[in-house]
């Protein structure tokens, strides 16, 4: 039996960086964790693959559409999808290393396989029972299921079998217009897929921005992705290759088929807390199957703390993070804070989607006045160089304070650009700080500049 300060139970991007930061504080820090490598879903079988198998089938694209406009001539590269899967594993093999890497260097103890806690103090991995002041549950989520519809992983599919598909699906039924149907959607339609998303709302990617959300769907349906939306999946039926789904429209209640040779699960995912013993411990928990917390991440249970997808808010890999290393941080004595107003959310298809704070519908819902400022990516020298000109910057801020509330952006890194307006809503800034800042020409983040000038005298180049 071996004594810790603490002991993190998960080593997605929640618990591995809670164990760093824990470390580098001075604590004596251990990590359950039962897969063969570290950084759970994210790492392994989420964030990294699924960005390799984008990144690879975008370059497919631009040498289709954009190289010979260029003036790069030639035949456009043909698809070895083993090839892209060993790169893809190559990189989910460099980032799981890199953990193990960081958890060496600082100190950190691996205890290998799946953990429980038998009582506050202890974790149970394998035979072994371990000694913690403080336990912390990063135990993460796991797709959800539809009622009566079976993922066998090989024609019905989750995110993790969307990922290593033994070949590219001829047709591909997308059920959720969410973030994981979306991203993976694009990569199979890029690369040569028929992509049908079937999707129960009237709008795609619930929750965004409404502009954003209808540009967003015309440029994807554009690339050839299809949509139903307002349609409820009732059924999926499924041989060894082929399935049938079976929606029905809402607003008729009529009922319709489309065939696929592979149909993927997207609706959601929800908290994993299986095997932890949580419910014995008598652990509070929501009816949503969330772990219960106090605003410093404690559960109902003295010495148990839980944080990421497990508990409440957007099931993101760096809104764990940021609990994680919050965490640490009080454990050892310190006051940090998490500012759930400025969590960003990206979509990595292309152009990548981005958004934090506010949106416009929320914001009428507040009653609150606002400005919009707007800026398209076609008044962007670079973005126009770059074939990237699809989409806009918007930034929403106060009428009268001109202070920042939210931002939405659909075009080329907008994942990237979006940090910068992240930065300036921290500190309270209003979109003329923004405006004044100098920007360097020819960047895409010019146009977040004149989507700030937008909200005063207005853009220079539109
Ligand atoms: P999601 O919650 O984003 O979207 C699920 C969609 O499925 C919703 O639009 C919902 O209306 C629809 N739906 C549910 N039941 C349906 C039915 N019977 N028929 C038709 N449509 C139905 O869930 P998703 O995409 O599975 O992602 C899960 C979580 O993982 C999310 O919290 C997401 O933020 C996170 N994630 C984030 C990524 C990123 O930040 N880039 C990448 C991948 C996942």
């Amino acid at each position: 039996m071996s004594s810790y300060d603490v002991i993190v139970i998960g080593s997605g991007p929640g618990g591995y960086v809670c164990a760093i930061r824990c470390a580098q504080l001075g604590l004596k820090t251990a990590v359950v964790e039962g897969r063969d490598t570290l950084g759970g879903t994210c790492l392994n079988v989420g964030c990294i693959p699924s960005k390799a198998l984008l990144h690879a089938s975008h370059m497919l694209h631009e040498a289709e559409h954009n190289f010979a406009a260029m003036g790069l001539k030639g035949k456009s590269p043909s698809v070895d999808w083993k090839q892209m899967q060993t790169y893809k594993q190559d990189t989910i093999d460099a980032n799981t290393k890199g953990i193990e890497f960081l958890f060496k260097k600082n100190k950190i103890d691996w205890l290998k396989g799946w953990g429980s806690i038998p009582s506050a103090g202890q974790v149970k991995v394998g035979d072994d029972v371990h000694e913690a002041k403080s336990i912390i549950v990063a135990s993460g989520s796991v797709p959800t299921a539809l009622p009566g519809i079976e993922v066998d992983q090989k024609v019905v599919v989750d995110s993790t079998g969307a990922l290593e598909l033994p070949k590219i699906p001829k047709k591909l039924v997308v059920i959720g217009a969410g973030v994981i149907g979306l991203e993976l959607g694009s990569v199979y339609a890029r690369l040569g897929s028929e992509v049908h998303v079937i999707e129960f709302l009237d709008a795609i990617t619930p929750g965004m921005d409404a502009e954003v959300q209808r540009t967003f769907q015309k440029l994807l349906t554009k690339q050839g992705i299809n949509f139903t939306l307002g349609a409820a999946v009732q059924s999926v039926d499924a041989s060894k290759t082929k399935a049938k789904v079976t929606y029905k429209l809402r607003k008729d209640d009529s009922e319709h088929t489309i065939d696929a040779d592979t149909v993927l699960v997207a609706t959601g995912r929800k908290p994993f807390t299986d095997g932890l013993g949580l419910e014995a411990l008598g652990v509070a928990m929501s009816d949503r199957g969330q772990i219960k917390t106090d605003a410093g991440y404690k559960t109902s249970v003295e010495g148990i703390y839980a944080i990421g997808d497990a508990i409440d808010g957007p099931m993101l890999a760096h809104k764990a993070e940021d609990e994680g290393m919050a965490l640490a941080e009080l454990i050892a004595g310190q006051h940090p804070h998490v500012n759930y107003n400025v969590i960003p959310g990206v979509i990595y298809t292309h152009p990548e989607v981005a958004s934090v704070g506010e949106t416009e519908e929320t914001l009428k819902k507040q009653g609150r006045a606002y400005k919009a400022g707007k800026f398209s990516f076609m008044g962007n020298g670079r973005a126009k160089a770059n074939f990237a000109a699809d989409g806009f910057v918007k930034i929403l801020a106060d009428k009268d304070t001109d202070r920042i509330l939210g931002a939405h952006i659909i075009g080329p890194m907008a994942g990237d650009l979006l940090h910068e307006i992240c930065v300036a809503m921290e500190f309270g800034a209003a979109a003329e700080d923004l405006a004044r800042t100098c920007h360097a020409h020819p960047t895409y983040s010019e146009a977040v500049r004149e989507a700030a000038l937008a909200c005063g005298d207005g853009p220079i180049h539109s």
